[in-house]
């Protein structure tokens, strides 16, 4: 496609992507309820000027995917980039054959191609969608979205905040700085400098005076760690990457690395005007306003729990996990070039894969039975293993009183050992690694299977 055309039509993608999702889904592929066109498009992050990002759609924020608990979902990939993808759906407990994995679960989406997703959530919450290919720059450029699945039975909020954070890798004249630089990546990763609220710096969204109002934080980002907390003290924790907790608890500050969300619930100011910040750490991130409605004495609606299964532990089998890095190596070579195998689990690197080439998997967990994986972490730095197609009951730490609660994504400390049951209910080959972008390309990586 020439310039002009590209213009063309990433105008029209833009238009049609501000559209509700009801012209989305109407869009050429009848019986689909999204169509998802990766390419790159020009957007703006910063006054300066325009970034040349790649996106879902044409723009960004993508747009948000809103599924129904226990109800299929079709979401049609058109693949518009110069290189190959996937779209990975973070969190979902689904069929192996959805999950968007190159060569473990399906063939890479080529330049050109298109591929159907279609899958039937069976838990409800905070999830997002992502490639699992060239993931440093496809997500760190841009393509990354928020996938919200709704309650079978909706609670009664009087508004849904999705908010997805993402510090961007741009100097004031939007262009691009590094994504990664080798002294980052063996250690906490290359953070971005322009934090971001869907794509806006501390955007301030209206909300009813008095509401019941839920807030979903989404970490999209490559590599940062935000540490959410709130100028109201009643703001409560409804649900945890994704998950409910069966007591909600007040917010005083939570730690929610990349790849993991947090859901909270406030009851809006009653006087118009009025404001409730969030920050990390000390900086705002993103203020919410009252605005004249006729709500009074709201209160915030309960969550009903995900059908997670319940881990065996009386007769679950214990395997351990060591996160580790590789002494032997200098993570920076000669030539400047990054080492891929610094970070090891088990004392394995992840030696990356191809259609005539899959490692083998790093556990093998019987169908149907309990694990607990002890996952100790050796290192100085915090690691978010996330696991695909299952979801985590964490049973405790040795660094902090745990309150068992479910997440696909387990936040280790500094050496950090921590007990997550899990039952290998769901067939398939699952990619299991750490969720900071650079550490999973360069060692951090691996699979379990479940047969
Ligand atoms: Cu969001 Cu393999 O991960
Ligand atoms: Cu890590």
């Amino acid at each position: 496609m020439n310039r002009r055309n590209f213009i063309k039509s990433s105008l029209l993608v833009a238009m049609t992507s501000t559209l509700p999702r009801v012209i989305l889904a109407a869009t050429p592929s009848a019986g689909f309820d999204y169509e998802l066109i990766v390419a790159p498009a020009d957007v703006n992050i910063v006054s300066g000027g325009s970034t040349p990002a790649l996106c879902f759609n044409g723009g960004y924020p993508a747009p948000v995917i809103r599924a129904k608990q226990h109800q299929p979902v079709r979401i049609r990939v058109i693949n518009k980039l110069n290189e190959p993808t996937t779209i990975h759906w973070h969190g979902m407990r689904i069929p192996i054959a959805m999950d968007g994995v190159p060569f473990l679960s399906q063939p890479p989406i080529m330049p050109g191609e298109t591929f159907d997703y279609e899958f039937t959530p069976p838990d409800a919450g905070s999830f997002w969608y992502h490639p699992h290919m060239n993931s440093v720059e496809q997500l760190g450029k841009g393509l990354v979205g928020a996938l919200i699945v709704d309650e079978a039975e909706k609670p009664d909020f009087d508004e849904d905040l999705v908010l997805c954070m993402k510090n961007w890798h741009i100097k004031d004249d939007g262009s691009f700085t590094a994504l990664t630089t080798p002294q980052n990546a063996f250690r906490m990763g290359t953070p971005g400098r322009v934090m971001t609220i869907n794509g806006q710096i501390h955007p301030t969204y209206e909300v009813p005076a008095s509401g019941a109002i839920r807030v979903r934080f989404l970490n999209v980002d490559n590599t940062l760690l935000y540490q959410v907390n709130s100028t109201d003290p009643q703001a409560q924790i409804l649900a945890i990457d994704g998950n409910p907790i069966a007591q909600p608890i007040a917010l005083t500050e939570h730690a929610v690395g990349p790849g993991m969300r947090l859901d909270l619930g406030v009851i809006a100011p009653s006087k118009v005007g009025e404001t409730v910040t969030f920050k990390h750490k000390g900086k705002p991130m993103v203020t919410i306003k009252a605005v004249a409605s006729q709500f009074k004495d709201r209160s915030l609606p309960k969550l009903p729990l995900n059908p997670i299964p319940a881990p065996d532990l009386d007769n679950a089998e214990t395997i351990k996990f060591a996160f580790e890095w590789n002494a032997n190596i200098t993570p920076i070579e000669k030539d400047g070039e990054v080492s891929y195998n610094f970070w090891t689990m088990n004392r394995r690197s992840w030696e990356g894969m191809s259609k005539g080439h899959i490692p083998d998997p790093l556990a093998t967990l019987e169908r149907g039975k309990t694990y607990i994986f002890e996952l100790s972490n050796l290192t100085q730095y915090h690691h978010p293993i996330h696991i695909h197609g299952h979801t985590f009951t964490v049973l405790s730490s040795n660094k902090k009183a745990i309150t068992p609660f479910h997440t696909d994504t387990v936040l280790l400390g500094q050496n950090e050992t921590v007990l997550a049951a899990l039952v290998a209910d769901n067939p398939g080959r699952w990619m299991y690694h750490c969720h900071i972008i650079e550490h999973l390309k360069t060692g951090f990586m691996s699979f379990v299977e479940v047969t």
